[in-house]
Parts: structure tokens; C-alpha cells; sequence
């Protein structure tokens, strides 16, 4: 991982800012709620397993100063700082999950003083940090064994390091890959309109020593029709009850491509990324971002101003498409409602 992308130093959030890479490395020491819940809303802080941790830690920064005394009271102001970092994106479910589990921990805590309930709710942000490293080593070393050796693998979106607190969902397997020496070669989409692809992950690659290739979004039909990708390997923002993935816009598309030309097309998530609630990947939520995205290209305009644009970050591709889904306990096979019945032991 080049650089540590989220992490508490000093009574604060430290991150780095994803929007200015990877020309520009700039980390942000931030101290505030409000600060913080702009960086998620405008992707200085991204990716479903980092957006959890953002979230964990703005719980701590959104109470730090609360003045209550009673649990009565500061239960009012846990309640506010999770109903307002909520709000900031909708889809990556373990923001949720982050935000639920911080009230949970000092709702069992109740019944000690204040500054013990502060002193708790950090410890359990910072263990979702540990707990978000060690799943990704996990991850790899499970999705390392459906790689063979000269693989060329395509990816979509940036499911790295600096998605996550270690070295990331997709793009650690394919870390962990190479570190086994297996000679991988890696397509990366550029991944319009905010270009996670081209300006992340290809850097997170290179930074590895991974033989890496950037493609713009159309092209990967072409190049699978030439037989040139052997096995495709994606993050996920929410996965639903029947295994319907959410993941970043045009992540369907490769899939209705990997079937058409017999590509193995592998999903990679913690569970803190399973919404077991939701039947199906129709209940998920996708988010609309504002057109100006794709009205200009890293703030060029290269549309006519006022032209009509639909920008939706997320697209749910089908259980039938994906082959298997990479947790931190295991490699799952459809059919995926009864595969994660056992999840269902581990409280999600
Ligand atoms: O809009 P983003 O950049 O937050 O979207 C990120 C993705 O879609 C990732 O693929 C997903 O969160 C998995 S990250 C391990």
C-alpha cells in the first residue's frame, strides 16, 4: 500500500485526500464532524470498507465535545452525529453497518459514565480498523487461490488499498497474487466519471511492481472478445440476500460481458458488506451524483453546459452473472441464499 489511507493519530482523523491523486499527495488532519462527512460526500474519503471506518471515526468526532452527563443525553447526541453521517452517501451499506454497531457499543455500555462511553466508542472505531486489515489479508489469501499463474485479470473502479485501511478487496487479491510469484498481468478500467481506475488503482498497481494496463470503460468488451482477460475480480458497495452486488457504475456491464465470453467473474467483500435484509439487489439504493460529473473531466467541461445528464454511481449486477463471492470466511457459490445461511452466525 503506498500510503495509509484512513487512521486516528492524535485525537484526530488523519486520511488522504483521493480526490488530488495520484498527482498530488495531501493528508487531511481533521477534527470535525462536518469536515469529515464532506470528505465522504465528495470522495476525498471513498470506497465501501474506508467510507465504514470514516463513519466509525466521525461518531468519535461528533461527540467529543458533548457536554451531557447522562447516558439519556448523550445518547441524543450519539443519535445525531450517526443520523447526520448517514446522510452522506446511501449506497456502501457498511457505512450503515459502522454507524449501527458504534450505537450498539454504547447502548451495552449504558450504564458508565460519559467520558467511559467516548473512551469505548473510540476503541470500538479503532477496532473496525484492525478487524478491516486483518479481513483484507484474509480476502486475499482466499482469492489468491482462484488465480493461476500468468492470469491477465480485469478490474473495475478502485477495490484497493485505499478503499479499505489495508491493502483492499479486489486489488488485494490480486496483491497477494503476485506476491506468491504468480506473474499476473492486470486490465484497469479508467472508470468514468471520477476515474477511480485510472487515477487509483493503476497506481496502487504500478506502486506493487504489477504489470498493469489502463483501458478506458468501452474497450474491455473488445479485449475480452480476444480471449486477452482470463478471470475479472471487483469490490462490492452492498450485496442482498440472493447475491445481487452493488458496485461502482459499469461493474453490470462486465458482468453481462464475462458471461457472453465465458469470463469468471469474482466479487470481492467483507461482510460488512452484506445487507442481509434486502431480498435483492432492487431494494439497494443507488445513488445519483450531480451531472457536472460527467458534464467535465477533472473539473474541464466537455459537454455543453446545459445538457441533460444521468449519473448514477452504482449498478447491481445479478447473482447469475457473478461466479463467486470472496469473503474474509470463505469463498461462496451460488446458490447464494443458502451460502449465506451461515453467515448469519456472525451478526451482520
Ligand atoms: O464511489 P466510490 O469510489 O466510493 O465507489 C467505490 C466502489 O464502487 C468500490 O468498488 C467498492 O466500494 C468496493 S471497495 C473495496
Amino acid at each position: 500500500m503506498p500510503v495509509e489511507t484512513i487512521a486516528w493519530k492524535g485525537g484526530k482523523c488523519v486520511y488522504i485526500d483521493q480526490t488530488l491523486l495520484p498527482h498530488k499527495i495531501k493528508f487531511v488532519k481533521c477534527g470535525d464532524i462536518r469536515t469529515l462527512w464532506k470528505a465522504i460526500r465528495t470522495l476525498q474519503v471513498r470506497g465501501a470498507p474506508a467510507i465504514g471506518i470514516a463513519g466509525a471515526l466521525g461518531v468519535v468526532l461528533g461527540v467529543k465535545n458533548s457536554r451531557s452527563e447522562t447516558y439519556g443525553g448523550f445518547k441524543k447526541d450519539i443519535d445525531r452525529a450517526v443520523k447526520y453521517l448517514a446522510s452522506s452517501r446511501p449506497t456502501a451499506v457498511n457505512l450503515f453497518w459502522a454507524l449501527a454497531r458504534m450505537k450498539r457499543i454504547a447502548e451495552n455500555n449504558s450504564s458508565g459514565p460519559v467520558a467511559r462511553i467516548k473512551k469505548i466508542l473510540l476503541k470500538e472505531a479503532l477496532k473496525i480498523i484492525d478487524e478491516d486489515k486483518r479481513n483484507c489479508r484474509q480476502m486475499a489469501r482466499y482469492g489468491s487461490r482462484l488465480i493461476k499463474k500468468g492470469d491477465t485479470i480485469l478490474t473495475h473502479c478502485n477495490a484497493g488499498g485505499l478503499a479499505t485501511a489495508d491493502y483492499g478487496t479486489a486489488l488485494g487479491v490480486l496483491f497477494e497474487a503476485a506476491r506468491q510469484g504468480k506473474r499476473i498481468k492486470v486490465y484497469a478500467d479508467e472508470t468514468r466519471p471520477l476515474l477511480q481506475g485510472a487515477r487509483l488503482t493503476t497506481w496502487e498497481l504500478l506502486h506493487e511492481g504489477i504489470d498493469t494496463t489502463l483501458i478506458c470503460d468501452n474497450m474491455a468488451a473488445s479485449l475480452m472478445a480476444k480471449g486477452r482477460i482470463d478471470k475479472i475480480f471487483v469490490g462490492a458497495d452492498r450485496i442482498a440476500l440472493n447475491g445481487d452486488a452493488a458496485n461502482k457504475i459499469g461493474t453490470y456491464s462486465l458482468g453481462v460481458l464475462a458471461k457472453h465470453h465465458r469470463v469468471p467473474f469474482y466479487v470481492v467483500a467483507p461482510l460488512s458488506t452484506f445487507d442481509l435484509n434486502l431480498k435483492s439487489g432492487k431494494d439497494i439504493p443507488i445513488e445519483e451524483r450531480d451531472g457536472d460529473e460527467v458534464r467535465t473531466i477533472l473539473g474541464k467541461l466537455i459537454a455543453p453546459e446545459k445538457v441533460k445528464v444521468y449519473n448514477p454511481a452504482f449498478d447491481v449486477t445479478p447473482n447469475e452473472l457473478i461466479t463467486a463471492i470472496i469473503t474474509e470466511k470463505g469463498i461462496l457459490r451460488k446458490p447464494y441464499s443458502k451460502s449465506f445461511e451461515k453467515l448469519k452466525a456472525y451478526n451482520l
